[in-house]
């Protein structure tokens, strides 16, 4: 029994590893090889690398604690690797919830979601038979009132629509897309940031062309670019921005002033690919500060230039969530810690956004959403 239990127990150790590496290296490709050739390769490496050793541990040991001290000196060495493995992730997860992970104060203040009755038809129709919602085109409107440390009472009120992670293209289609931008537009908001990620191919640019046209807010439009913006080409994807009346922020601070404080509007270029100048965020002079970072791990950043609230995107809410298991594949450093909603450690509050597409074009548990954030004092 003792052994059949520890049997099982390493097989979800194993599996654990498997998904911290998936999030943090297979996940996070790098600019030597091509993006989906790192994710897909990566991934399969890591699967049959874990999958041989799990197997070799089986043929080696009968999982009694008995005849673990005659075990071979190699498998000694993995199964203390991953044990130890294993309990570091414990100990970083109790750190975070326990201690490092404040409250944040955010009330949800409307809720809608237009595309009922649905609009639009959904790919992958072959999961409905298995009774698998899903939620591709499943449009949340969210608005909610965010109390933050520290934050100045001349902006109090300040509001901020949050669009991420559009991936215009085949399944992200103009319709669906048309549904998106009139929900956010109908929100009355100071200003809106809109946190990269706009396309995944370099031929999806020229037609999204105009499609961003059209928003209106007192303090203006912003965006910062990601990652797959910078794969498909920056400098296109920014103009075809800057030509839909968008401003661009690629290490820029922008400010302004109500009843003799400042607020500093930051904008981040992407962590992976964009150009690394953190003078500019670090610099900034601001009562109120607001970043905006594609990437939710550059909430270092935000922590040291003294940011107020940071919006990200990026994680698509891991875009596949199981029942109590939460989703698997979240790219950040941080795992699945960082997936989606609102944290807080010290005075810097994140805001990371379940953006609106991604691939596969499939959602469960995850629907795509458009934010307003009001911001008020704590
Ligand atoms: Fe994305």
């Amino acid at each position: 029994m003792a052994s059949h239990l520890l049997s099982w127990l390493f097989l979800l150790f194993q599996f654990l590893i498997f998904v911290y590496l998936v999030n943090r290296v297979s996940f996070h490709p790098r600019r030597v090889i091509p993006e989906a050739a790192w994710v897909i390769l990566g991934t399969l490496f890591l699967f049959a690398l874990q999958a041989s050793l799990a197997l070799g541990l089986d043929r080696a040991w009968d999982f009694s604690p008995g005849s673990w001290p005659a075990l071979p000196v190699f498998w000694k060495f993995f199964t203390a690797v991953s044990t130890l493995w294993v309990l570091f992730m414990a100990l970083e997860h109790l750190l975070w919830y326990g201690f490092r992970r404040q409250k944040v104060d955010a009330r949800l203040i409307l809720q809608r979601f237009p595309n009922h009755p649905p609009r639009f038809r959904v790919p992958m129709g072959f999961l409905e038979p298995l009774y698998i919602d899903n939620q591709v085109y499943d449009l949340e409107v969210a608005e909610y009132e965010v109390a933050l440390p520290g934050w100045p009472k001349a902006f109090s009120g300040l509001s901020l629509v949050q669009v991420s992670d559009i991936h215009f293209g085949k399944y992200i289609h103009k319709n669906f897309l048309r549904m998106v931008f009139d929900e956010a537009r109908k929100l009355k908001t100071d200003l809106y940031a809109l946190t990269g990620d706009f396309v995944s191919h370099p031929k999806d640019i020229a037609p999204m062309r105009g499609l961003l046209k059209g928003f209106r807010a007192p303090l203006g439009v912003y965006a910062v670019l990601g990652n797959h913006d910078h794969w498909a080409g920056a400098e296109a994807m920014r103009r075809a921005l800057e030509g839909d009346g968008i401003r661009v922020l690629q290490n820029e601070a922008v400010t302004f002033r109500r009843k003799g404080k400042t607020l500093a509007l930051l904008g981040v270029d992407d962590l992976w690919e964009g150009e690394k100048r953190e003078a500019p965020i670090l610099e900034a002079r601001g009562d109120a500060k607001i970043l905006l970072a594609h990437q939710p791990d550059h909430f270092y950043l935000a922590r040291k230039a003294g940011v107020h609230l940071q919006v990200s995107g990026h994680c698509h809410g891991g875009q596949i969530c199981f029942p109590l298991i939460g989703p698997l594949i979240v790219p950040t450093v941080q795992g699945r810690k960082f997936a989606a909603g609102f944290m807080r450690e010290k005075g810097t509050t994140l805001f990371i956004h379940r953006g609106i597409g991604g691939f596969p074009p499939l959602r469960t548990l995850c629907r795509p959403q458009v934010v307003k954030l009001v911001l008020k004092p704590a």
